[in-house]
């Protein structure tokens, strides 16, 4: 683990703000082709971890950010992160349920809510994290944003055979801040026996509520070549 405790430094984040935010970004992101971890690749110049955590870093309730960063990488993030904000730099694991686990293991207790953002969705605002933040301190236990599905879903065999066509109207595309009482997304992790992709789905096997607030167009998650084509034109329009 790498971090700081210096009170100068950890002075850019708000010392009572409630929130910690974990950040997932120990994924070698094959999809994008071959070459750095996801996390380091360049958007505009800067690697998507660097647009990630400053956006991040001006949500007004975050008080801890914490990165799960490929083990070889821990001394790097830590470097590359410092004169961006305050960061706890934790070796990832496996699969990214493992790097969430790592990252909340530091978490203190006394920040109530957590919220987990793939560093993959690099460019979600501030004002995303609010809203995800402010939905969980009116008492949700767990909360995401969600994007209406615009596409038309089919249902098909393997074989490529159409089996059905789902009623997107109940369907929503799901992103990152997701957000948690902290004791909440503790006991998912500790219950989790299978993998999952998102962490309320962990809550949901709990069999707690999860509730949607809506989402944002800039929190797209950056998996293939097109997706960082889209993203460095997403930056003229964002701050
Ligand atoms: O691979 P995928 O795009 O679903 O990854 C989502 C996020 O989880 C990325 O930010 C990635 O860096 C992170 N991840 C991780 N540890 C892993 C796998 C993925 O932190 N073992």
């Amino acid at each position: 683990m790498s971090g700081d405790n210096d009170g100068d430094v950890t002075a850019q984040l708000n010392a009572r703000g409630d929130v910690a935010v974990v950040v997932p970004a120990a994924g070698a992101g094959v999809r994008l082709g071959p070459g750095a971890p996801k996390a380091l690749r360049l958007l505009d110049g800067e690697p998507l971890l660097v647009h990630a955590i400053r956006r991040t870093a001006s949500a007004p309730s975050v008080r801890m950010i914490v990165v799960a960063a490929p083990p070889a990488d821990v001394d790097a993030v830590h470097a590359l992160l410092s004169p961006v904000a305050p960061v706890v730099v934790v070796a990832g694991g496996a699969e990214r349920q493992d790097s969430v686990a790592a990252a909340l293991a530091v978490v203190p207790d006394d920040i109530g809510i957590v919220l987990v953002h793939d560093a993959a969705r690099c460019l979600a605002p501030a004002d995303l994290f609010e809203r995800v933040a402010a939905a969980v301190r009116e008492g949700a236990d767990a909360v995401i944003p969600a994007l209406p599905v615009v596409d038309t879903i089919k249902e098909v065999s393997a074989d490529g055979t159409v089996l059905g066509t789902v009623d997107r109207s109940v369907l929503r595309a799901v992103q990152t801040p997701q957000g948690f009482r902290a004791p909440v997304l503790r006991a998912a992790h500790a219950a989790a026996a299978d993998l999952h992709t998102d962490d309320a789905g962990a809550v949901e096997k709990l069999g707690r509520s999860v509730v949607c607030v809506p989402g944002s167009d800039f929190a797209l998650k950056i998996t293939r070549p097109l997706d960082l084509a889209v993203a460095t034109h997403l930056l003229t329009l964002s701050s």
